[in-house]
């Protein structure tokens, strides 16, 4: 087993350190910054990815924003809010966090400290996310009938959140605590955040596991080898509507159709309250050269249409459970 040593941001000497997902699993590249430009990048290019990392990464770029501003601190902050809010359209947490943010500074009467009152904020944020993702692992215990086979989509463990996973822990504390007994890893086109990073995680945690690309789940679900599939999510409407990254949507059909329980597991951070349906919420669309590269190598022509949504909805019903760090909520779902 190798070492579980890695970390996805830390904050130090005020700098946000943080793991560049993008090389991941060849190179454990950190890149070190004190720029909220940098995180805005970071955050746009998948270096830094997954809803509640995303909100994390971005309340520290904020509180660094306004750092050394001296001139016009409320240009500086509004300027980084904006900006940091156009990273990316579909994790929720990302906009609950810049809210808290901007709801404190300007409460403020002057800006002499704005920067120490929203870093103390963003670190609070930090830790409420990592005791979040203990408390979502142990309460995914519950969903375990026997030792299972679980199969995962995208990537949910500590590079995607400011603790140790959501989906992930919950598989991480069932392998621990004798009810994993295999872990089926999406490889998740087209970032393929499957093979390369939740593979990486269960790797350094010595759990046993096969990648597998998108498309055999349903192979799989016949010959009666997986018996849980659990992901996490990057927005959830108040009905239960789960938005996650996209192929989610294909697993829960595919679940119900072979009569197999189908769990989200998210902070109540990514629980949007002003929505009602999945039917509100905004889909991120990415680049074609997503789809029409692999690995930097085109493998057809950049002429081609594309269809390249980055996130799907799995609606309430095919959601046997919702696993937050409040408990595990059953179908129907009212999280007024
Ligand atoms: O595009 P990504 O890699 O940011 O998408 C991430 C996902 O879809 C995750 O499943 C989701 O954010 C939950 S992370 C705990």
């Amino acid at each position: 087993m190798t070492q579980n040593n890695y970390f996805s941001v830390k904050f130090e000497n005020d700098k946000l350190i943080f793991i560049d997902q993008t090389l991941l699993p060849l190179e454990e590249k950190y890149i070190e910054t004190g720029n909220y430009e940098r995180i805005a990048e970071a955050i746009e290019r998948l270096e830094i990815r997954g809803a509640p990392l995303i909100g994390v990464a971005a309340a520290y770029g904020l509180a660094l924003a306004v750092k050394d501003e001296k001139d016009d601190v409320k240009k500086k902050f509004d300027d980084a809010y904006n900006r940091l809010s156009q990273t990316r359209p579909t994790a929720v947490n990302l906009f609950h966090v810049l809210e808290i943010l901007k709801n404190e500074f300007t409460a403020l009467n002057d800006y002499k400290n704005a920067y120490d009152i929203l870093l103390q904020k963003a670190k609070e944020f930090h830790s409420k996310d990592e005791e979040y993702c203990m408390k979502i692992g142990k309460n995914g215990l519950s969903i375990f009938r026997k030792k299972s086979i679980v199969l995962t989509h995208c990537n949910t463990g500590k590079l995607a959140t400011g603790g140790d996973g959501t989906a992930f822990n919950i598989i991480k504390i069932g392998f621990e605590n004798g009810l994993v007994s295999f872990v089926y890893a999406d490889e998740t086109r087209p970032l393929l955040q499957g093979s390369r990073l939740t593979a990486f995680e269960l790797d350094k945690c010595g759990i046993p596991f096969a990648l597998q690309t998108d498309s055999s789940a349903a192979v799989l679900m016949k010959q009666n080898k997986v018996d849980l599939v659990i992901t996490g999510a990057d927005r959830i409407a108040l009905n239960g509507d789960s938005a996650n990254k996209i192929g989610t949507y294909n697993l829960a059909i595919l679940s119900y159709f072979h009569n197999i329980p189908f769990y989200i597991a998210a902070p109540s951070t990514t629980i949007d309250r002003t929505i009602v349906s999945g039917d509100e919420i905004k889909i991120e669309y990415r680049d074609k050269t997503e789809i029409l590269n692999i690995n930097g190598n085109q493998i057809a022509p950049s002429n081609y249409e594309t269809f390249t949504p980055a996130f799907d909805v799995t609606p309430a019903h095919l959601i046997k459970g919702i696993i937050t760090e409040e408990g595990v909520y059953q179908f129907p779902y009212n999280f007024l």
